[in-house]
């Protein structure tokens, strides 16, 4: 069983930190007064996040962080990680994220995300160490029978490589608790992280065409890219197109923060939703995007895609009830920070060409 302890006594190794939500949660575990060790292998990230964090929290605080490039099912490299830090906690984030990708590369997404999960949790067991948070997502709830989805909604079949994964890496953690009940398993299931740090040093770095709307609006606001597609405007929601839960990602960092401080040495496996429980349409999104930048965003309808739901938000009241940990941002909040982040770094992490 995990051992209850404060902030300035706790250790927590943080997967793919050095990524967007994952940079984001250090800031906040930093200005906590945790001490963090991120391991990443830098695969979808910058070593420039280290000197943003360091410029956001301030240099004392940034000793309290510590780095490794390595690769989570890298199993001596994260031996050598565990001796040289005394580990209490562990935040999962590391892994392939990206949707259309999985559906050409499942064997890469098996692999990795399975991979260093799988990994991770063998060398935390040997060490000890049975307190893990993982980033799962709301797409382990697939199409909605009903809404506000609760904890308790169904889970569904997932339509692609990258949505098996994080239903199956819950059901991992689940079982290893009902193997061991030492152990402490938070899943987090995040609906659509967006945003960025109100500092405009961090945010998201896509790397070639963004996957998700809103880095893919923001780099349409900024020149890059011609026009947004809004794929399908007769779904039966408000304006017919695409209703999702958009998360403010400083909410989703201080989500974590809570559900560490909540688990600090319970036992047992807990799911929670972490939204802002608002629905937003495609149309809205842009309508808060151009009023953040202060100019027309152009788009065109397209045809539905396959394998797209008209809508899903959260149903958060298990967060705010246990943890008690609420969502604050707005999607304008968002906007504005994304816009912040994207006029100030047009080329992410990357200096200017
Ligand atoms: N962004 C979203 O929309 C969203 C939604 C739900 C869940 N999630 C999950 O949250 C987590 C973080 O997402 P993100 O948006 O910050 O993604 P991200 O790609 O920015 O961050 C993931 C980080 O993990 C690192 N990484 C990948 N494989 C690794 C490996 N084998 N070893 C070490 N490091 C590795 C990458 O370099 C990157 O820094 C992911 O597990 C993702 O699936 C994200």
């Amino acid at each position: 069983m995990s051992e209850k302890k404060f902030p300035e006594q706790t250790c927590v190794l943080v997967t793919g930190g050095a990524g967007f939500i994952g940079s984001h949660t250090v800031v906040e575990l930093l200005k906590q007064g945790y001490n963090v060790v991120i391991v990443d292998n830098l695969s979808n990230a910058s070593i420039k996040v280290l000197d943003r964090i360091a410029q956001i929290v301030g240099e004392k605080a940034a000793q309290r962080l510590a780095f490794y490039q390595a690769d989570v099912s890298d199993r001596d490299a994260l031996e050598r990680v565990f001796h040289e830090h005394p580990i209490d906690r562990v935040i999962h984030f590391a892994g392939f994220k990206a949707v259309g990708e999985s559906v050409k590369k499942p064997i890469e997404y098996y692999a990795n995300n399975l991979g260093t999960t799988l990994a991770l949790v063998d060398v935390m067991r040997k060490h000890g160490c049975k307190s893990i948070i993982f980033s799962s997502s709301s797409t382990v709830y697939g199409d909605p029978d009903e809404l506000p989805l609760t904890e308790k909604s169904p889970k569904k079949p997932a339509t692609n490589p990258y949505g098996w994964t994080k239903w199956m890496i819950e059901q991992i953690l689940s079982d290893l608790w009902t193997a061991d009940p030492e152990w402490d398993v938070v899943l987090l299931r995040y609906f659509n992280p967006i945003g960025a740090h109100p500092s405009g040093l961090m945010g998201e770095d896509p790397k070639g065409i963004p996957n998700n709307l809103v880095p893919y609006v923001a780099q349409v606001a900024i020149g890059k890219r011609a026009l947004v597609h809004v794929y399908g405007n007769d779904y039966p929601t408000h304006d017919g197109t695409g209703v999702r839960d958009y998360i403010h990602v400083m909410d989703l960092a201080s989500g974590h923060v809570a559900a560490l401080a909540w688990m600090n040495g319970r036992t047992g496996v807990e799911i929670f939703n972490l939204g802002t429980g608002k629905g937003s349409s495609v149309l809205d999104v842009i309508k808060a995007f151009s009023k953040a930048c202060g100019r027309d965003i152009p788009y065109k309808i397209e045809a539905r895609r396959s394998g797209d739901i008209a809508e899903n938000y959260a149903n958060c009241d298990k967060a705010a009830r246990e943890m008690g940990w609420k969502a604050k941002y707005t999607i304008e909040d968002m906007c504005r920070d994304s816009w912040n982040w994207q006029s100030h770094n047009p080329n992410g992490y990357e200096d200017e060409a």
